[in-house]
């Protein structure tokens, strides 16, 4: 016997009004990448999943047909207009798919955190169910309510779940399911497990594991919680393989700012990797980042030497500490014009080079990019500037190839530091070495969109001598 095909349906009929973007909320960028995009990646990624089917709204089913002639996604075979109703997608999808034994995953396109574990136990559990759901225990007691607001039941909390998708069920058993369902005039569902339930109740239903990461995109708030829980699984993605440093063997490396502290560690590891490194800064090579002029020339020139240009780091940056109304003019335009104007002036400049390489920029903000604190007001404007040109611009060059990071050190032992707050406990302090390996890692990844952040006990682990 020829075993099952096992096909994911993403679910992409909706328009999100819950999160008022006035887009389809699967279409939101996050991390670079529209939230569908995240999801399909995923599924790609696992060996368990033959084909890949789109239902998209109708409406914007447009929007996605590039990602079938892109090439990132071969198992992508079909992009189909959904329904009115979840329910109505997943009948339209339950149309266009054959085979009575094949393995149907269903999945919410707005849940872009699946993973391999919870994919390969949906499709593991239905060589022995016809219907498997994915849910999490309830962290809150659920109470039920009448029309008048007042409580009819609580439920004892230990047996209740919080259903997720996949579901997944054998196709002849969730396409019969929707049959007999079709027959009933009351029909009311907001899953495809629940139509089995009600229409097949001697069909019993497995439940594995979800995860409180595989949630659904549904708020305004989950939209924000989602781009973090992204910047940390990049973080601790990079964080994992950054024991060592990548092969950067005949790679182009342009770093402005690379005579001290965190540039100079990059300069001096990339070239023991294997990179052509070019760097300029004020004190070596009188290059002023603030000028467009010089870097384009400084870019110009590596080009000619070396022929190209893959990654180009920002390190430069000024960090100044008084109440904004004691700040000299000058230097509120310094920190403005060096941290966030510098960087954007080099990302311009970088880009048409980097678009015929595939290349990245690295950029640099401070952990005070989250929040302005009293001294830091000019400083941490301008992180959380650099921050926002990171994630816009990895979205504007998405379709050049170009990408582009930021990385977030924690508080690093530089030379900017010891002058800003004079000697402090080593311990409590990373390592510039470390924090140029992680850079290093980032610029050798296809991450796109990120800001990593580098942490002091993160580190430690990796080091524990
Ligand atoms: N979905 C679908 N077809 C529909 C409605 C929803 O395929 N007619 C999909 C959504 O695109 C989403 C998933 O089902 O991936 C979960 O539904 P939900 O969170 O309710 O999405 P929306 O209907 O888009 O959201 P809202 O209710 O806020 O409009």
């Amino acid at each position: 016997m020829s075993t099952p095909r096992t096909v994911a349906v993403v679910l992409a009929g909706g328009i999100g009004v819950r999160v008022g973007l006035g887009i389809p909320k699967q279409l939101i960028k996050i991390a670079g990448k529209a939230i569908v995009e995240h999801t399909l990646e995923a599924l790609e990624a696992s060996p368990l999943i033959d084909e890949i089917i789109i239902m998209m709204n109708a409406a914007a089913l447009d929007e996605l047909e590039h990602l079938l002639r892109s090439g990132r996604f071969p198992k992508l075979s079909r992009i189909l207009p959904g329904g009115e109703t979840r329910n109505d997608t997943t009948k339209l999808a339950i149309a266009a798919l054959e085979g009575d034994d094949t393995k149907v995953l269903f999945h919410d396109a707005v849940r872009p955190f699946i993973d391999d574990r919870i994919i390969e136990d949906c499709v593991n559990a239905l060589d022995e169910y016809d219907a498997v759901d994915t849910a999490i225990p309830s962290a809150d007691t659920i109470i039920q309510v009448n029309e008048d607001r007042i409580i009819t039941g609580i439920p004892n909390r230990s047996l209740l779940r919080r259903g997720q998708t996949p579901q997944a069920f054998r196709l002849r058993t969730i396409r019969r399911a929707y049959e007999i369902a079709a027959s009933d005039p009351a029909f009311t569902a907001t899953d495809d497990c629940g139509v089995v339930f009600t229409y097949m109740p001697d069909v019993p239903i497995y439940v594995v594991d979800g995860t409180a990461e595989n949630m659904k995109v549904t708020e305004p708030i989950d939209v924000h919680i989602a781009d973090k829980l992204f910047q940390l699984q990049s973080a601790s993605l990079s964080l994992e393989s950054m024991t060592s440093i990548p092969d950067l063997d005949g790679k182009s490396i342009v770093v402005f700012g690379g005579s001290y502290g965190i540039g100079e560690s990059i300069v001096a590891q990339a070239r023991a990797a294997g990179a052509v490194v070019s760097e300029f800064s004020r004190s070596s090579t009188g290059t002023d980042v603030r000028s467009a002029k010089a870097v384009r020339k400084a870019l110009a020139s590596v080009k000619k030497d070396v022929g190209r240009i893959d990654v180009v780091i920002v390190t430069a940056g000024v960090l100044r500490i008084a109440p904004l109304v004691e700040s000299p003019k000058r230097d509120l335009k310094d920190t403005i014009q060096v941290n966030l104007i510098a960087p954007a002036i080099v990302a311009r400049e970088a880009h048409p080079h980097l678009r015929e390489t595939g290349g990245q920029v690295v950029l640099f903000t401070s952990s005070s990019y989250t929040r302005g604190r009293a001294g830091y007001s000019a400083y941490s404007a301008t992180k959380a500037g650099v921050v926002n040109l990171t994630q816009a611009l990895a979205e504007e060059w998405e379709a050049d190839g170009v990408r582009i990071n930021c990385i977030n050190p924690q508080r690093t032992r530089t030379p900017m530091r010891t002058q800003a707050f004079g000697d402090e406990p080593v311990e409590t302090l990373l390592d510039p070495a470390d924090v140029a390996r992680v850079t290093l890692n980032v610029a050798a990844s296809d991450l796109t969109g990120q800001i990593v952040t580098v942490q002091v006990a993160a580190m430690r682990d990796l080091n524990p001598s």
